[in-house]
């Protein structure tokens, strides 16, 4: 499960396209709710640990779940990993005042440029589903993660009942593209027309949940809105890679 590498690669370009007006679009499209759900994500994982020595944000775009977590969570050493130099261009701008060392990275979470066992705390804000392949990437991002690190995504969500689907579909192809086009006065080249290609491939809820337990301890699984946003945290197994 994940996006093939063709629209991947269409994906990629419509969100650096998209760079400069991404906060704002995000929020429109989440109807304002993004920033209170990184929030909600953040505190989950500020209930385990407030300190860390390596933070890894992965799919990090302009930084803003670094800059939300770094509130809650200090860290030594931060990382930024993406595709996108837009991307990171831009992180380096809102991070530049950030306390912590700060190293942007051009990758992929599939092939994470990073040593195995180097990181306490790998988040994903509404990146994971970029995945091109999501269960190939979980066990990568485990072998990066230290013995008990911890794994917080946060997600668009998936909901097993086949009405809230069909509902959140709707939401995805119509009303989100609409409501973010009219804003931000965007025609045709509306970036948030392919959020919908990523919800399609997106495993549901459940099967989310059994894909990260073949790899991580879950410790919370919560869904919101009926299943439209997901957040998880889950720590890596005691002793798995050697530790
Ligand atoms: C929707 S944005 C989310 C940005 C940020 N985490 C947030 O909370 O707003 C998804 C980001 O994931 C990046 N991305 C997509 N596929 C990726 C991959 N395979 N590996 C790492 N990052 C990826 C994109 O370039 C983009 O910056």
């Amino acid at each position: 499960m994940g996006v093939d590498s063709f629209s991947w690669k269409i994906l990629i370009e419509a969100l650096e396209k998209a760079t400069p007006i991404y906060e704002e679009g995000s929020r429109v499209a989440s109807l304002g709710t993004i920033q209170k759900f990184r929030e909600k994500a953040v505190n989950l994982a500020a209930e385990k640990v407030t300190r860390v020595e390596v933070l890894f944000d992965g799919g990090i775009g302009p930084g803003e779940m670094t800059k939300t977590i770094l509130k809650r969570v200090r860290s030594e050493v931060v990382i930024g990993l993406d595709p996108s130099t837009k991307m990171l261009k831009k992180a380096c701008e809102e991070l530049k005042n950030l306390k912590a060392n700060l190293y942007l990275v051009r990758g992929v979470f599939e092939y994470p440029p990073l040593k195995p066992e180097t990181v306490n705390l790998a988040v994903f804000s509404f990146s994971l589903r970029d995945a091109l392949n999501l269960e190939k990437t979980l066990p990568q991002i485990e072998k990066l993660l230290k013995p008990n690190g911890l794994m917080l995504i946060l997600e668009v969500g998936k909901p097993k009942n086949r009405f809230l689907r069909f509902i959140y579909r709707l939401y995805w192809f119509i009303v989100a593209p609409l409501i973010v086009g009219f804003k931000l006065k965007i025609g045709y080249e509306n970036p948030w027309r392919y959020i919908y290609q990523t919800y399609l491939r997106l495993p549901s809820n459940p099967q989310l949940k059994r894909m990260i337990s073949k790899n991580f301890r879950i410790l919370t699984f919560k869904e919101y809105f009926l299943g439209f946003v997901v957040t998880v945290l889950a720590c890596k197994f005691r002793g798995s890679n050697g530790g």
